[in-house]
């Protein structure tokens, strides 16, 4: 049965049965989103970031009588435009599409966008790329690209079994920084072959490196890696390193987090460029 339309012109749905709403409760699964290439974003201020860079949404999802809450009709207006499906459901229907904690009256579906390999002997010579192997927390990985877009870093590449930047939790650490950040995809084997081309250091952040991470300054263009939560760097990755530098501790610990490592890691390598 076709939905009826709303004041604000999109389709009621009350249904959790409804084929619209069931598909996009499906994008909370890995599987769903590689299989459709879509990824979904919740939240009126992530979904502003989403239209200021760019992406135009495929659906947008309201909930009923939010319609002229805060930016709502902007984002109804300007989802309209760009000709996505807008729905406008029950309270019942958003409670399991939103996530749980901190629901938001707004959620947008999105195509998934992966950059080809960038070519490394044409990389500008101010161009500043992080690598991230296997990295396994999404709400690392989301931290650390809306890191990267604070500091105006060129991208991300995302090396090995790195967990999927379009999942839930991901989207929603990289505080709509995900539509800010160009991401790459690469098997270890390919990344070392582009590694070992690129024409300027090749930084490792490593536990087992003797150099402080503030010693010299850095020269860009700098490709930086930084290994997973549990294992760290590889031995192959760290062999294709022109420095490696560690982040001194005083306490006990034997390492920092992964996002807080990264974080120190890109504002010291933008220490010079960065201003007020
Ligand atoms: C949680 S740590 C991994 C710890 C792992 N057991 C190891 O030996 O590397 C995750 C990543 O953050 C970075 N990291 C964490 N603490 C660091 C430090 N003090 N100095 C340099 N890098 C660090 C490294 O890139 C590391 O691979």
């Amino acid at each position: 049965m076709p939905c009826p339309d709303t004041r604000s012109g999109a389709r009621a749905i009350t249904s959790l049965q409804n084929a619209s709403i069931k598909a996009i409760r499906r994008l909370n699964m890995r599987k769903a989103r590689r299989e459709t290439g879509l990824f979904l974003a919740e939240g009126a201020s992530v979904l502003m970031t989403a239209r200021a860079a760019g992406w135009p949404p495929k659906s947008l999802v309201l909930l009923a009588g939010s319609a002229h809450q805060g930016a709502n009709s902007e984002l109804i207006a300007w989802a309209r435009g760009q000709g996505a499906d807008c729905l406008e459901v029950s309270a019942a229907v958003q409670g399991k599409l939103a996530a749980k904690d901190n629901p938001q009256s707004v959620l947008a579906v999105f195509e998934q966008r992966w950059m080809s390999t960038p070519d490394a002997l044409a990389v500008p010579a101010n161009a500043l790329w992080l690598a991230l192997e296997d990295v396994r927390d999404p709400g690392n990985l989301g931290t650390i690209i809306r890191t990267l877009d604070a500091v105006g870093a060129s991208g991300a590449v995302l090396v090995g079994s790195t967990v999927d930047p379009f999942s839930r939790e991901a989207v929603r650490a990289s505080m709509g920084s995900i539509f800010n950040v160009p991401l790459v995809r690469l098997r270890k084997e390919a990344f070392l072959a582009w590694a070992s081309r690129w024409p300027g250091e090749v930084v490792a952040s490593a536990l087992s490196a003797r150099e402080d991470f503030r010693a010299t300054p850095y020269q860009l263009p700098v490709l930086l890696m930084m290994g997973s939560e549990g294992a760290g760097l590889s031995a192959e990755l760290a062999a294709v390193a022109t420095r490696s530098v560690k982040i001194p501790m005083a306490g006990a610990l034997d390492s920092l987090n992964l996002a807080v490592a990264t974080a120190l890691m890109l504002y010291e390598i933008c220490r010079a460029r960065l201003r007020l």
